[in-house]
């Protein structure tokens, strides 16, 4: 049966990387055998601008139809004064929680090419390889009541909920130790359990897991610490489990460990392991439009998709080893560029892939 994939290219760079993406998943299609239909939807400030809403229904049911959803990314300083239902981030979260994809996995890996390109000093990260899994559907991010209420004195305040039920955490803790099974099976479970509530649960959850898992080493971590083990010694993590607005932070720390936020991918999946791929970075738009943003994110994501969702490792080996290989050529777009590297824009470097496909 043919599958069907549903690009979603939404705002700002969002639309110029997806387009790259898109030859990649064109090339395998037409020479190397991949057996996908392409259906392109509407999400964010584009689909405020088309439909008046960030998530038209009609978005919804492509997604539902689909094998795998890739997502370019969301937003702009243009819809920033939008009633807050409307805004294109409202959009992001809601196919994320319709479609109940709870299980956000972040790999932040440095590639041996970019080592010059990390903030931190070359031996401290040569090697990194870290899988953050981020829980995707609850938490602050959902938790209810939230809202600006005006209090009796005049004064407005702010307010959101930070909540998980057992189940919740146990869902997330199970992918989690899930993914350490296949890798060095550790697990460093991350929370605010001296201060949190919520997070001494989360930490009880796990630690409960753990006797399903005896294979897999658990140990737990505070955020502030961990935000600050991430940046002296990266390499002690192997796979990091963590609620939704710690994963939210977490992992952007950790993609700049890598050189680039513009090198990493991401995958959400839902209980059936059917998901939605994306850059972990944002629609950047004050580099919109000018032919300088990274597509490698999002063709990485391609291959996690590929791997993931549709069950085809070896189109994703084929796009990673793609990767490589313009990265070994030197080809570099400007946020990973170096000395003596070449200097592409965003459409060379998706070409340059492509054409590695057939290397
Ligand atoms: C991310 C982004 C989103 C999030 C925003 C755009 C809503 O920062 O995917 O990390 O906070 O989840
Ligand atoms: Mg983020």
């Amino acid at each position: 049966m043919t599958r069907q994939v549903l690009t979603l290219p939404g705002d700002g760079i969002g639309q110029e990387i997806v387009a790259e993406a898109t030859k990649v998943l064109d090339a395998l299609r037409a020479d190397f055998g991949l057996d996908i239909t392409l259906e392109q939807g509407l999400i964010g400030g584009a689909a405020y601008d088309a439909r008046g809403v960030p998530l038209p229904e009609e978005t919804l049911e492509q997604a539902r139809a689909s094998a795998g959803i890739l997502l370019g990314a969301v937003g702009g300083p243009q819809y920033d004064k939008l009633e807050r239902p409307l805004r294109p981030e409202r959009g992001l979260l809601a196919i994320r929680s319709e479609l109940g994809l709870f299980g956000n996995l972040r790999p932040a890996i440095l590639y041996p090419q970019l080592a010059e390109s990390s903030a931190l000093k070359p031996d401290v990260v040569a090697g990194l390889d870290i899988m953050i899994v981020r829980e995707l559907t609850g938490g602050i991010y959902f938790g209810e009541p939230r809202g600006i209420r005006t209090l009796e004195n005049g004064e407005r305040q702010g307010y959101n909920t930070l909540v998980y039920s057992e189940s919740e955490i146990e869902r997330i803790g199970r992918l989690a130790f899930e993914t350490a099974r296949k890798r060095d099976k550790r697990l460093c479970s991350v929370d605010k359990a001296n201060v949190l509530e919520v997070t001494e649960l989360w930490r009880e959850v796990m630690d409960r897991l753990s006797a399903d898992y005896p294979d897999v080493e658990l140990s737990h971590m505070y955020v502030d610490n961990a935000a600050m083990q991430l940046v002296r010694t990266p390499k002690q993590f192997d796979v990091i489990v963590t609620g939704n607005m710690f994963g939210d932070i977490l992992s952007d720390c950790a993609a700049m460990l890598t050189g680039s936020i513009g090198m990493l991918p991401s995958a959400s999946l839902d209980e059936e392991g059917r998901g939605m791929y994306e850059p972990v970075h944002g629609s950047a738009p004050d580099i919109a439009g000018q032919d300088l943003a990274n597509p490698l994110a999002t063709i990485l994501s391609v291959a996690m998709m590929l791997r993931y969702s549709l069950g085809e490792a070896a189109h994703a080996e084929r796009v990673q080893r793609a990767v490589g290989r313009v990265l070994d050529q030197g080809l570099r777009t400007p946020d990973i560029h170096t000395g003596d590297t070449r200097r592409v824009g965003t459409r060379e470097m998706g070409d340059a892939v492509v054409a590695a496909l057939y290397d």
